[in-house]
């Protein structure tokens, strides 16, 4: 293997709803990161992953992961942009192509993984994961007032795993300003092409407790 993955995995789950920080919530009885890293650790191409895990959660998260791949646990951060630097910063000289996957997409396929990593192998130097937009799509002002109905037709949901150049993301992160929810924005602002390939409906991210009974059932039918 050639690719490192970066997997922030140290948000609290605000929305997910009271309980433990997001990555450990139970999912058919195990913490939602032991899927992710199961499921990543399955793709040929990966050698090392790195997990950005809540600074209380440091050695649970060692315990939990041990039996299942090698990985290095380093504390996440405030955001999840700081989680997703302080991952890179642990990544040892070697593997030239980086990927970034959240902890919260425990579904995703290793089929997936390999997609975005031979992307990069190819020559792209930033590559997401995307699906078509279903829903029709309003923007609206105020008291909710619709303003106009959006081209879909140009608009993509965007997943993980993100891959990158490793040098891409390195100079991205460098130079990050404002934070983002995703780290092919940081790769944009540096002027990169960003290509896309096609997501997996398995790949959501798990925000909501319906999301988690989604995942409950997509597990259980054999997903
Ligand atoms: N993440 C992180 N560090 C943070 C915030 C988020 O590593 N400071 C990670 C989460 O653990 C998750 C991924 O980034 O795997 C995507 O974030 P999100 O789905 O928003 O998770 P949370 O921030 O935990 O959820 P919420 O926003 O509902 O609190
Ligand atoms: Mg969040």
């Amino acid at each position: 293997g050639d690719v490192a993955v970066l997997v922030p995995a140290a948000g609290a789950g605000v929305r997910l709803g009271p309980g433990r920080p997001k990555a450990l919530r139970l999912l058919a009885g195990e913490p939602l990161l032991v899927h992710a890293v199961r499921r990543l650790a399955a793709a040929p191409s990966v050698r090392t992953i790195v997990v950005a895990a809540p600074l209380a959660e440091l050695d649970a998260v060692r315990d939990l992961l041990a039996p299942v791949a090698p990985v290095t646990v380093v504390p996440g951060g405030a955001e999840r942009q700081a989680s997703v630097a302080a991952a890179l910063a642990a990544v040892p000289p070697g593997p030239e192509i980086v990927l970034v996957h959240d902890a919260a997409r425990a579904l995703t396929p290793p089929e997936l993984v390999e997609a975005v990593a031979a992307a990069v192998r190819a020559g792209r130097p930033a590559v997401i994961p995307v699906l078509p937009v279903v829903d029709t799509i309003k923007e609206v002002g105020a008291e909710e007032t619709v303003l106009g109905t959006v081209d879909r037709s140009v608009l993509r949901i965007v997943q993980t795993p993100q891959g990158f150049r490793r040098s891409v993301l390195a100079a991205a992160h460098a130079a990050a300003g404002d934070a983002l929810t995703d780290d092919a924005g940081l790769v944009e602002k540096q002027g990169v092409p960003v290509s896309c390939v096609p997501g997996s409906e398995y790949a959501l991210k798990i925000t909501r407790p319906f999301d988690l009974a989604l995942a409950e059932h997509l597990l259980a039918a054999g997903g």
